[in-house]
């Protein structure tokens, strides 16, 4: 369950919006601004729900924090008579929106509904000023996921992309939208498990006035927007069932229906569709709809770990090492040939997502130097997890639960994952 932040110094306040919100969000309350810093520090949330005048402090100074952190929280302000001037200035700021005290709970929660349904912010695809995906590599792994997606790309077929975490799977689903003939049209990416299950249904299909409680005025959703143009499903195998067979209808049908809607709307969208889950074994277990899997998977993309690559290896550390330098305006620092051997034999369980975290980290710490073995983390020079190319998601968590012996914040640390999606994967293979 995503987090969800209320700060204000009224007791009833709090407890009546926590009240609202537990079903969605696990929810966390602060009487004082000093309070939502402490948990600011500690918890990551999706939503920060502040008063701004909160006797002598002021509720700004959450905002100004939240809108810091990295990926920052949706941001909500309540605002009582007079200070709705102050709230405009925090909108621009990045602040979401603000409500009016007195708050009604309806036309908060819709927001946040909203908020939360807009909120998916794909990582800044390395995509360059032509507007072309900027896909870096050479081993004939790369090459061969180059040539399918160069051969799938202008087809109408819905494509399946599969791959570990980090591999590039959102940055294949863009360069096969920019290939297509559909690329002055929109490229609608969703995050499935971000969202919340119900939020889900209603972000995708969208609704009709009245369909829910909240429902006020009707909505779009994600469908529709991508009209003509390309909607990426990421994490396909968080969805639940019921918009499982919704999805299925469109591509039997290519009509959708707003939740509350009897009018099917026809589409014209591509499909495609990313997971780290392997979907047949999801299938297998009932949690996933085998005739949808199979419309899923008219065609498999398979993005290759950089394990499986390793001659990219060096070529990308040394690209983001440059963009990283040229970001931050600093030296990139050398690579000195035994750091380059060990980032070749390393098993980066984290892909590319990893290894640029590696050159970022590498430029900010030791820009205009070379890199020495003393230089880099002591993970990369772990043994057990620098071994073979073709071991399997399996076996490398099981490496790295004896490597850390069993501490799962680390590996999560370590694979960059979100707790949650480690214990998902420990769950899958049994491992915890
Ligand atoms: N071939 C590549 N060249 C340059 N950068 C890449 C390449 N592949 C991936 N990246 C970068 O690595 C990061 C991770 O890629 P991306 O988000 O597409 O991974 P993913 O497979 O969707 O991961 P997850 O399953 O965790 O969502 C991004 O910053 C992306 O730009
Ligand atoms: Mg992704």
């Amino acid at each position: 369950m995503e987090r969800l932040l209320i700060v204000d110094d009224e007791k009833h306040t709090r407890d009546g919006l926590a009240q609202a919100f537990e079903d969605k969000f696990d929810v966390f309350t602060a009487s004082s601004p000093e309070e939502a810093f402490r948990l600011l520090d500690t918890e990551r949330f999706a939503v920060v729900i502040t008063d701004l005048r909160m006797g002598q402090a002021s509720g700004m100074s959450v905002i100004d924090k939240t809108l810091q952190l990295p990926n920052h929280p949706i941001c909500i302000l309540m605002t009582a008579y007079g200070t709705i001037e102050v709230a405009v200035e925090a909108m621009k700021h990045g602040a979401y929106d603000f409500i009016s005290k007195p708050i009604q709970l309806d036309q908060l929660e819709s927001m946040v509904d909203r908020a939360m349904i807009e909120r998916y912010h794909p990582e800044k695809p390395a995509v360059s000023s032509d507007g072309t995906s900027n896909m870096l590599g050479s081993s004939p792994a790369f090459n061969r996921l180059m040539q399918q997606i160069q051969l799938v790309a202008p087809t109408k077929t819905t494509v399946l992309i599969t791959g570990e975490t980090g591999t590039g799977k959102e940055l294949v689903a863009h360069q096969l939208h920019q290939l297509s003939v559909r690329a002055a049209e929109k490229f609608v990416p969703i995050h499935c498990a971000a969202l919340p299950v119900n939020l889900l249904e209603s972000g995708l299909f969208g609704y009709e006035r009245g369909a829910f409680t909240g429902a006020l005025q009707r909505r779009i959703g994600l469908f529709e927007t991508a009209q003509n143009g390309t909607l990426f499903l990421d994490e396909i195998g968080e969805i639940d069932l019921p918009t499982q067979i919704k999805l299925l209808r469109f591509l039997e049908t290519k009509t959708i229906e707003r939740v509350g809607g009897t009018q099917p709307i026809h589409l014209d969208v591509r499909l495609v569709c990313a997971t780290n889950r392997n979907l047949k074994t999801e299938v297998e277990q009932g949690r996933f709809r085998q005739d949808l899997y199979y419309r899923l998977n008219v065609v498999e993309i398979h993005v290759p770990s950089l394990r499986e690559r390793r001659e990219d290896i060096i070529p990308l550390v040394q690209h983001y090492l440059k963009v990283f330098a040229r970001e931050n305006h600093l030296k990139a620092p050398v690579l000195s040939p035994e750091v380059a051997g060990v980032l070749e034999g390393y098993l980066w369980p984290g892909n590319v997502r990893e290894l640029r975290n590696f050159a970022e980290n590498a430029v900010i710490m030791h820009a205009g130097n070379t890199l020495g073995l003393s230089d880099i983390n002591a993970k990369f020079l772990a043994p057990e997890v620098s071994i073979g190319c073709s071991q399997d998601e399996a076996s490398m968590l099981r490496q790295m639960l004896q490597k850390t012996n069993g501490n799962k914040s680390e590996i999560a640390r370590l694979l960059n994952i979100p707790r949650r999606t480690l214990y998902r994967k420990l769950q899958k293979y049994k491992l915890l």
